[in-house]
């Protein structure tokens, strides 16, 4: 699968490790959310086109380099994504960012579409949408199509932990959007979450069980 990167650096799999922790603290979950997603958002910027521009160092005038364009925009799936977007805002802090917002329904695992909030110019950027998880796949297939159907098409997603499934889900549904994943699991268990996970990520991030 040409279009998926699979971080195996040692700084997220160690701190994938806390996070996986039943005691980790909400507050220390979150901040271990932007943390890892700011090191996948370092790989997943890695073909950023980039553009000369002459500067001034102390000592003489020389050509630097800058992002062509700055047209990027980060797009959480609501909630759990927006940590990951505050992480993200940290190295890219001029992204505008749009908001999608869904849950799963716990019984059939679909996803239930219930806001979105688009930068007017979207279709315009390099979208970079996160999740921090990739369970059925159904939720980051379902943000995909929502992006599409606003005629965006230069589509990234990035997410922490992912079940061989939701990637399946995600590869077939989507070929063209390129994946960044923190740790690939090992499956889904009857429920729908994934082994060994971490959990529910919303309900970890915020402390609403
Ligand atoms: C979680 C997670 C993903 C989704 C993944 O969100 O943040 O959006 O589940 O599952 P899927 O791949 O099977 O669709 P959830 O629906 O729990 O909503 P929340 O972020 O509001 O808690
Ligand atoms: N959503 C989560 O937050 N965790 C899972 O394991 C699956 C879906």
């Amino acid at each position: 699968m040409s279009n998926v990167t699979i971080m195996d650096h040692p700084l997220i799999q160690h701190k994938l490790g806390i996070m996986r922790r039943k005691t980790t603290s909400t507050k220390e979950f979150r901040d271990l959310v932007s943390e890892v997603a700011m090191l996948i958002c370092y790989e997943a910027t890695r073909k950023l086109a980039l553009a000369d521009i002459e500067i001034e160092t102390p000592l003489v005038k020389t050509i630097a380099k800058e992002i062509a364009g700055k047209k990027l925009c980060i797009v959480p799936i609501l909630r759990a994504g927006l940590h990951m977007a505050d992480g993200i805002l940290n190295l890219i802090p001029n992204a505008k960012v749009g908001h999608v917002g869904l849950y799963r329904n716990e019984e059939t695992l679909e996803p239930v579409e219930y806001f979105c909030k688009l930068p007017s110019d979207a279709a315009d950027r390099e979208i970079f949408i996160v999740d921090p998880m990739l369970a059925t796949g159904g939720s980051a297939v379902a943000a995909i199509d929502i992006l599409k159907k606003r005629g965006i098409t230069k589509i990234h997603f990035l997410c922490l932990i992912a079940a061989p499934e939701g990637v399946e889900r995600l590869t077939k549904a989507h070929p063209d959007v390129e994946i960044y994943i923190g740790n690939l699991d090992e499956r889904l268990n009857e429920k729908g979450y994934i082994l060994p996970g971490l959990g529910d990520a919303g309900d970890r991030i915020y402390g609403t069980k």
